[in-house]
């Protein structure tokens, strides 16, 4: 389990030995029914694809190349036709980039205010945007929301 700690200067670490056994327990627990799989993202929509799935798909970011397995422009658009073929629903979390809104605009979208909660400090915000084939809210609080007066456009709500 690779996990990353903080060292404190104003604030001591956060790490503390004496809590592993515990989160081991509950990680052991946690994970004693899961299945994990490895393989590119498109196997498992093809495996897994039902009318009752449904996918979290997490992949790099369009702009931050990040990671040693960035995704190409091509790649992108390869996942939005696949999206677009599924049964099931699916939730796909980018960086709010006007590409990405542009490529993926046959969806719906919300934009959610995240906190580096790992951190201490959480004044550390950012933006993603969360890209759906479903709306994830009940239906009575989706219908007050995309009301002229709710409390939020029909697209890009926070
Ligand atoms: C944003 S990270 C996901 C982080 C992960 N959800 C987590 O919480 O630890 C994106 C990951 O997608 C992986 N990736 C790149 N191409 C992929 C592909 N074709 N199929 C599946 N995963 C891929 C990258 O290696 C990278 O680890």
């Amino acid at each position: 389990m690779k996990q990353k700690f903080h060292y404190g200067i104003t604030q001591s670490s956060n790490y503390n030995p004496q809590r592993i056994p515990d989160i081991l327990e509950q990680t052991h627990r946690r994970l004693a029914r899961v299945q994990i799989e490895s393989l590119p993202y498109d196997q498992i929509l093809d495996k897994y694809d039902r009318p009752t799935t449904v996918f979290y798909l997490d992949p790099p970011y369009w702009a931050r190349k990040l990671y040693r397995f960035n995704f190409t422009e091509s790649q992108f658009l390869d996942m939005e036709r696949k999206l677009g073929t599924l049964k099931g629903k699916f939730i796909l979390s980018l960086d709010d980039r006007p590409e990405v809104r542009k490529l993926f605009a046959k969806f719906q979208m919300r934009t959610v205010d995240l906190a580096y909660t790992a951190k201490r400090d959480t004044r550390t915000r950012h933006q993603e945007l969360l890209i759906t084939n479903f709306s994830p809210l009940p239906p009575h609080i989706e219908k007050r929301r995309s009301q002229p007066n709710g409390t939020g456009a029909t697209e890009n709500r926070q």
